[in-house]
């Protein structure tokens, strides 16, 4: 299903994601959680626990049923933990695994802490599934105290775009990697594996580096690293691909 952000569905489709993750919640964890997804096993994790050595006040906003927040949880000089998400089984799984941390139901546009409760936000993979990106931009600049960091992790929004992939044309010999439509920022709900449907919401790069700096978040480190070994054993078919990075990380700071 498409739907462009231009058209008279675009709060129809909040409803709609709303409803998605709600249902899906299950899929997420049994997937891509408790070690289970190679690309958060030796990508996402081990760069979020290299840079918060020196973070004390963490909060993870779409935090999912809480692996991140777990992790951070268990970084030495990490005194306080918090997570945010508006779905509720994730919430209520997050408050299983890990009773210790504060989990509440709560959109990443409102953000139920005062202006600079925290030294360090993570939000992964999340962002592309918000709809009120200025909003959401805008409070995790104010819970974040000056000189604060935000580790913002996205599906890679140029490569990864929606109808991007890899093409092995055999009539004309060639193969590559094919770019969607970069510029537009397009909503779409994907069938992930049968019958689970995800909302996503691709937007260019620019958009959020402008719109965070907007905020006074600035960039300071990026990276775009390649698929790890243990996504490529299970996925043969993107070898091919494996110069071609699905993950981005970015750091900000607060200026
Ligand atoms: C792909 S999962 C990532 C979960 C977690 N960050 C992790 O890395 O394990 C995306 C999460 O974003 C949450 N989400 C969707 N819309 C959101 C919003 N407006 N504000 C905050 N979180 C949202 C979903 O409920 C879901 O748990």
């Amino acid at each position: 299903m498409d739907m462009n952000s231009e058209s008279p569905l675009f709060s129809e489709f909040d409803e709609i994601a709303g409803e998605l993750w709600e249902n899906n919640a299950q899929w997420w964890q049994r997937g891509f959680t408790e070690g289970a997804d190679p690309e958060y096993e030796e990508q996402i994790v081990p760069l979020l626990r290299y840079n918060l050595t020196s973070s004390h006040r963490v909060l993870d906003v779409g935090t999912g049923e809480g692996q991140l927040s777990r992790i951070a949880s268990k970084v030495h000089g990490v005194t306080f933990v918090a997570g945010i998400d508006p779905t509720w089984p994730q919430i209520e799984e997050a408050h299983k695994r890990s009773s210790h941390i504060a989990y509440s139901r709560s959109e990443a546009a409102a953000i139920p802490f005062s202006n600079g409760s925290f030294d360090t936000v993570i939000a992964c993979l999340v962002f592309e599934h918000i709809s009120d990106v200025a909003g959401a931009a805008a409070e995790v600049s104010r819970v974040l105290e000056v000189g604060g960091t935000f580790l913002f992790f996205l599906n890679h929004p140029l490569l990864q775009t929606p109808n991007s992939g890899w093409i092995d044309d055999h009539i004309i010999g060639e193969q590559y990697w094919r770019i969607g439509r970069y510029l537009i920022e397009e909503r779409t709900v994907e069938e992930v594996e049968k019958d689970v449907y995800i909302p996503f919401i691709h937007r260019p790069l620019h958009t959020y580096v402008n719109m965070l700096a907007g905020v006074g978040l600035f960039l300071t480190h990026m990276e775009e690293p390649s698929p790890p070994r243990g996504f490529l054993d299970k996925a043969p078919e993107y070898l091919e691909a494996a110069t071609i990075p699905r993950l981005m990380f970015m750091r900000f700071t607060k200026a």
